[in-house]
């Protein structure tokens, strides 16, 4: 039988760099135990020695389910429970993208869908399952998406696709799971020098660029406050709680939102009609 440690365990993916690497060491700052699940194994497992005893590395790669699972079987295994889980491991868009200008178009890299939305839902079910299973049931699930996912970005269309369904992920699941006691919100950075934009460093215009320290704020603000699906663009000014748009009227939203239209939508035998593998 697992035993669980005293403190708090949060598993950040892509924490071997930027942001997730800032958030793996402000966790462990205020006594988290933190798995670091990168698939740069070698610099998760550096960064990880030079965090101390609390933080431990693990080479994932989130776009697969059984790696995935592997590092939530791996944190309970040492520490017993999960309390915090960060969906944050990314990549930007991938070469060939859209706008193409050949007559037939070679087919589109989608790899960051794999990685930025695929792996986020695999992040937030394997979530679901174990935080449901801690001792007191329930715990934070915190998504990186992007500003770019809140505003058109005809530079990386498919990365603002990927990001913009980790919005309305959030969106879509958190009110339900507020009532076990499991808070699913979002931050979406701005331009923030990482492994990702380092290339570019010195040439990005000032006034646009995030201090990490802002996305700090944000993740101590999920954590400190039980909120459930807020959306929070986070930019070099601050923090701005990004609201969901409004329904076209109280029938919409009743249709559109409640647990009643989702028993009907089963009885109709419409929900996953569309799995024609099974058929
Ligand atoms: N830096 C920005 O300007 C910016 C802006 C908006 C959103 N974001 C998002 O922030 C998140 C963190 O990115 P970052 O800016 O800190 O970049 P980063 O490159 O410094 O960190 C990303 C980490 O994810 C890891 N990773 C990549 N693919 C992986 C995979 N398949 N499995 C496991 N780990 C993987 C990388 O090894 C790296 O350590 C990403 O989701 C990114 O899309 C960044």
């Amino acid at each position: 039988m697992t035993t669980s440690v005293d403190g708090p365990v949060a598993i950040v993916t892509g924490s071997a760099s930027g942001i997730g690497l800032a958030a793996a060491k402000m966790l462990v700052s205020r006594g988290y135990h933190v798995m670091m699940a990168d698939w740069n194994y070698d610099l998760a497992l550096k960064e990880s020695v030079n965090i101390g005893h609390f933080a431990e590395a693990i080479k994932c790669d989130v776009s697969s389910w059984e790696s995935q699972l592997a590092v939530f079987e791996k944190t309970i295994k040492l520490w017993g429970k999960i309390d915090v889980v960060c969906a944050n491991a990314g990549i930007p868009e991938q070469v060939p993208s859209l706008f193409q200008t050949e007559e037939i178009p070679s087919k589109p890299n989608t790899l960051v869908i794999d990685v930025d939305l695929k792996a986020v839902i695999y992040s937030v079910n394997l979530s679901l399952y174990f935080l449901r299973k801690n001792k007191v049931p329930g715990g934070h699930i915190i998504i990186t998406s992007s500003q770019v996912g809140i505003h058109p970005f005809p530079t990386g269309p498919i990365y603002g696709a990927a990001k913009a369904g980790c919005i309305h992920l959030v969106r879509s699941m958190a009110p339900k799971l507020s009532k076990e006691k499991i808070y699913l919100n979002t931050f979406a950075p701005g331009l923030t020098i990482s492994g990702i934009t380092a290339i570019g460093e010195g040439t990005y215009p000032k006034h646009i660029l995030t201090p990490m320290e802002n996305h700090m704020k944000a993740i101590n603000m999920f954590i400190d406050n039980n909120y459930y699906g807020h959306v929070y663009e986070v930019d070099a000014g601050g923090l701005h709680h990004r609201h969901d748009p409004e329904y076209l009227s109280p029938e919409h939203q009743e249709w559109l939102g409640s647990s009643d239209t989702e028993a009907m939508w089963k009885k109709v035998g419409t929900l996953g009609a569309a799995d024609i593998k099974n058929k």
